[in-house]
């Protein structure tokens, strides 16, 4: 336990602290710790895919990696930067938030999953956004739900 952590984060305050958490527990574990943000799926066309592997443009959807996205990574590293994790990778994902979540995990022999207990969605009330309840729900290792 704890020796591949993996963060999941969307900018939120909430995703700031869940990667603040990650790093101290990889920190004090000597853990690896791979930050992961998800991307809305994009639709292209069959143009411009086969533009893309005419210019070997396919693989990992760094291509779509947007402004924002590269904020939220960053901000998840500044946040995790203090506590000296000298083992941080950051990986962007597309697709349904949750399942590729707990996809990546089951596929890259992680531990634990660390993720705030709500995030960027404005349901005041709701103390458990739908991502953290479905990766709670799907995954098979550990969940953190940080608050
Ligand atoms: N697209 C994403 N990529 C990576 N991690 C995410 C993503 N969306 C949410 N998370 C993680 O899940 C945590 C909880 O966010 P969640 O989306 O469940 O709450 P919410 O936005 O308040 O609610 P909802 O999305 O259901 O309206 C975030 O703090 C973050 O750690
Ligand atoms: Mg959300």
């Amino acid at each position: 336990m704890f020796k591949n952590i993996l963060c999941a984060v969307d900018g939120s305050d909430h995703s700031l602290r869940a990667a603040k958490a990650a790093a101290e527990l990889a920190a004090q574990f000597n853990a690896k710790l791979t930050i992961l943000a998800v991307t809305k799926q994009i639709k292209l066309s069959t143009e411009i895919r086969r533009y893309m592997e005419m210019e070997h443009l396919s693989g990992e959807p760094q291509y779509v990696l947007d402004d924002y996205t590269e904020q939220v990574i960053e901000g998840a590293l500044e946040a995790a930067d203090h506590d000296g994790v000298s083992n941080i990778k950051t990986v962007v994902k597309e697709g349904p938030p949750a399942r590729t979540i707990v996809k990546y995990a089951d596929r890259h022999d992680i531990d634990t999953i660390v993720l705030g207990s709500r995030g960027l969605g404005d349901i005041e009330s709701a103390l458990l956004g739908s991502v953290s309840h479905k990766v709670a729900s799907l995954s098979k290792c550990t969940v953190v739900t940080v608050r």
